[in-house]
């Protein structure tokens, strides 16, 4: 990420939604495929895209870079497992080269940290999130349907060994699967200096494992669970991202987040779009506006000004925000792992 040389040239607000919010943080994900298969992610039965459809490497790059260029300045990659593409690193480093990007960063769930860590800190990742929501291998296995913690615990010591600097843990929590553990997930993320943010479950899909609604675990009754333990204090600190921050007294490095679309909604303060690994640009992670951007960019060659369009015409159908109901069936027929959160 260069330092910005041209930033006269660069048309200044040109994302800007009908509700007068700017769209500066564009989240990417470039494959739907997982070794893992988290219960409140994926269906047990998922069926991945074929190769075909993906957008290739250079599209990709392709697309970040006219984002950049329309003012973007922090990008995402995120999956399915993001480390799973085939010459991933390659998105890393080109994007990584932008002038104008802020921050480059990714979402993993670890696994492949040990693998990838050290060339994804020479490619400028400064900041990465790792999905883990307990510390406990036979629970780790249940809720990621055979997954092996020890893999991602190896990822994150590479994490650390790498000398990527920002780390921050991301725990779905459930009732009565998980939401017992959030004091000792604190606790590790304090002794390691990670940040960690509770998330609530989102209905996207089908996930056939557990009923939604009965599984919601508020982060108001996290944060009371907490607070037996550790004095929480509000901060108005950000990472561009939804997570509403408190610091821990006493605590140096750790920061404590919870992102609350059901208990908190932080629609109004959006600054995202995301990309499917097909291309879709999707104006919501809760609706199904979007835009064929691999369309536009096939039938239209190497024409920057044509992908350009279309991204700035895409802002019109932005909608207000999501509308998430954990009690019906799910609205979102698209699971997490196409879009990446
Ligand atoms: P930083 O703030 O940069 O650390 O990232 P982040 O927390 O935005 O990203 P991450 O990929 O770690 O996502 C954490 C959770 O936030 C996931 O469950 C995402 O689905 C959720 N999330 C991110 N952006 C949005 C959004 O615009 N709307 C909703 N409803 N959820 C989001
Ligand atoms: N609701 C909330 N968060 C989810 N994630 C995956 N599926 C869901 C869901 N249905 C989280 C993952 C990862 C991030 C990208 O999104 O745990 O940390
Ligand atoms: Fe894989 Fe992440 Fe989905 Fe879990 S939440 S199955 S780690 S993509």
């Amino acid at each position: 990420m260069r330092e910005h040389s041209n930033e006269s040239a660069r048309p200044e607000g040109a994302l800007i939604d009908r509700f007068q919010r700017r769209v500066t943080y564009l989240r990417i994900s470039v494959t739907d495929r997982c070794d893992l298969r988290c219960v409140y992610c994926m269906s047990e039965d998922v069926k991945f895209i074929p190769r075909a459809g993906l957008l290739s490497l250079e599209e990709i790059v392709q697309v970040g870079r006219n984002f950049v260029d329309l003012g973007v300045n922090k990008i995402r990659i995120t999956g399915g497992e993001p480390l799973h593409r085939r010459d991933i690193l390659k998105v890393f480093r080109e994007l990584g080269e932008l002038e104008g990007l802020r921050e480059l960063t990714l979402t993993t769930n670890g696994t492949q940290l040990p693998r990838f860590a050290h060339d994804l800190h020479a490619a400028g990742v400064n900041r990465i999130n790792v999905s883990l929501d307990t510390l406990q291998a036979e629970r780790f296995r249940a809720l990621t349907r055979n997954g092996k913690i020890e893999q991602v615990m190896a990822g994150l010591d590479a994490a650390q060994q790498a000398g990527i600097p920002r780390i921050k843990l991301n725990t779905v929590v459930l009732k009565n699967r998980n939401h017992d553990e959030v004091q000792d997930l604190v606790g590790f993320a304090i002794e390691r200096g990670f940040d960690i943010s509770f998330i609530e479950e989102m209905p996207l899909g089908v996930v056939g494992d557990h009923d939604r609604a009965e599984c919601f675990y508020s982060s108001d009754q996290i944060r009371s669970d907490l607070a037996r333990h550790f004095e929480l204090i509000p901060t108005a600190e950000s990472t561009g991202g939804p997570s509403r921050y408190f610091r821990i007294a006493g605590v140096d490095d750790t920061r404590v987040g919870f992102i609350s679309p059901h208990s908190h909604n932080f629609c109004d303060h959006c600054n995202r779009v995301r990309m499917t690994c097909e291309g879709r640009l999707l104006l919501c992670l809760g609706q199904e506006h979007s835009v064929d951007l691999r369309r536009v960019v096939r039938a239209n060659p190497g024409d920057d000004e044509a992908l350009k369009r279309a991204i700035v015409s895409a802002m019109e159908i932005k909608p207000r925000g999501h509308d998430f109901d954990l009690h019906g069936q799910p609205v979102i027929f698209r699971h997490m792992n196409h879009t990446g959160g």
